[in-house]
């Protein structure tokens, strides 16, 4: 048997790369020794698009892009007729949250050991590529169940294109092929999301990936183990083989995370509103408004920022350039940072300080994305520039000062910083 199965391999290596192919990125990838659990969420992350293309695949099996029947198609024949159909699509749904949270985490990693600078720059900017592609992703998807919030969530994304000068209202007419978000926008939107962004995301992570093997893993210290070879066999004497060593410390990682996973599908998968709102159990009703509208959690500090930047001349547009730029900056972040060092574990108080005060801008941006703006009251007196706004929009402007302040500043305060000595290997 295993006579024939080496010769059936050897007649498919003479014919394509399989078993070069499995040793370059696999069993003879090399990768550092001291890995720790900031490094399970690159493979979780690519759990989460394997299962969301499949459970997108059996979705499209019964849903209808057709303002008429998308809403029945979702609630009752899948969520109600089709057999299992409720745990398709609540496993899409929960999908689409835990993919942000498994993405924000791993970015952190990259903040956290400075994975993002030389020579790791472009794996970067594949990421924020392959960011910018899950945001459109999410967006185009929310529309599909055809619910109150999907509607008027398109309908206010949308309509900040209005805002743009002079091009902006035909443009947001161009997007939504009518002039409200109607059949035509919701048949476009399937489009998107069904084919266009999931075969720009696939092509985004096999090159992220395969720039990651070009250059190698960063680790917790963030020392280059090229550096120091075995003289004999040329293989990073702080390297180890990803196969068997990480496959398997991965699927630790995917053990955990499945046992999460299946207790929101299971027992909480609209989580309070947070991953499915409750204003989208309600059909689409282009003739009223919902009274408060947000988006979903993962796109709560950038719309957070929107509503900050107080509108000039009668328009939105500053909003919008601050929401935008708030998520292209990351691309930028290679080269804002001057540290010498990579790793959090030998920088000094200055990024450590920056980093917290960062993290706590978004969790507060994200936060106040969820409420009225009016929250807690007006302010009673015009102070400076705050004039009268209330109070938790005067809170989302003092954090997204904080949050562009953490990449504005970054060049300054990486040098200024006083970092520790880097060992020469890593530390284990
Ligand atoms: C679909 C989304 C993504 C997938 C499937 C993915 C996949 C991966 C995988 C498998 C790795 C190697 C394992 C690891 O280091 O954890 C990795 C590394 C990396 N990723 Fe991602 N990634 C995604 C999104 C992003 C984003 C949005 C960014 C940043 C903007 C990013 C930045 C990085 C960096 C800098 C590394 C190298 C880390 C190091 O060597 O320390 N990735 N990614």
């Amino acid at each position: 048997m295993i006579k024939y199965l080496t010769c059936a391999l050897k007649w498919v290596d003479d014919r394509f790369p399989l078993t070069a192919t499995w040793k370059a990125h696999l069993s003879e990838y090399y990768a550092p020794k001291n890995f720790n659990f900031w490094y399970y969420f690159g493979s979780l992350a690519l759990l989460v698009l394997v299962m969301q293309i499949v459970t997108g695949i059996f979705l499209t099996m019964h849903y209808k892009p057709d303002a008429d029947l998308a809403f029945y198609s979702v609630e009752t024949t899948i969520m109600r007729d089709v057999w299992g159909g409720w745990f398709i699509r609540y496993l899409h749904s929960t999908g689409a949250s835990m993919f942000f949270i498994v993405v924000y985490l791993h970015m952190f990693r990259g903040l956290l050991y400075g994975s993002h600078r030389n020579p790791r720059e472009l794996i970067w900017l594949f990421g924020v590529g392959i960011f910018l592609c899950l945001m459109g992703e999410a967006f185009f998807g929310y529309l599909l169940p055809w619910g109150q919030m999907s509607y008027w969530g398109a309908q206010v994304i949308v309509n900040l294109f209005g805002a743009i000068p002079f091009i902006g209202p035909d443009v947001a007419e161009w997007l939504r092929g009518d002039y409200l978000v109607s059949d035509a926008t919701l048949n476009r939107f399937f489009a998107f999301h069904v084919i266009a962004l999931p075969l720009v995301l696939l092509g985004l992570v096999a090159a992220h990936v395969l720039a990651l093997h070009e250059v190698g893993s960063n680790n917790p210290d963030g020392v280059e183990i090229k550096k120091y070879k075995d003289p004999n066999t040329g293989i990073p004497l702080d390297g180890i083989p990803f196969h068997p060593y990480y496959t398997v410390k991965d699927i630790v990682g995917v053990v955990v995370f499945l046992m999460v996973f299946a207790a929101v599908v299971f027992f909480a998968p609209e989580m309070g509103g947070y991953f499915l709102e409750a204003n989208n159990f309600v059909p689409a009703n282009p003739m009223q408004t919902p009274a408060h509208i947000a988006p979903v959690w993962y796109f709560t500090p950038y719309y957070s920022i929107l509503r900050a930047v107080p509108p000039m001349f009668n328009s939105q547009f500053p909003g919008v350039v601050a929401m935008g730029a708030s998520v292209l900056i990351f691309a930028a972040l290679p080269w804002l940072d001057r540290s010498p060092v990579k790793s959090i574990r030998y920088r000094g108080a200055q990024y450590k300080g920056w980093l917290t005060a960062f993290v706590i801008s978004i969790l507060v941006l994200g936060y106040l994305g969820t409420v009225p703006s009016n929250v807690w009251g007006q302010f009673d007196k015009d102070i400076f520039i705050l004039g009268g706004a209330d109070r938790a929009t005067v809170l989302a402007r003092v954090m997204m000062v904080v949050y562009f302040l953490f990449f504005i500043l970054m060049p300054w305060y990486t040098k200024i910083d006083k970092t520790k000595p880097v060992p020469e290997r890593v530390t284990g």
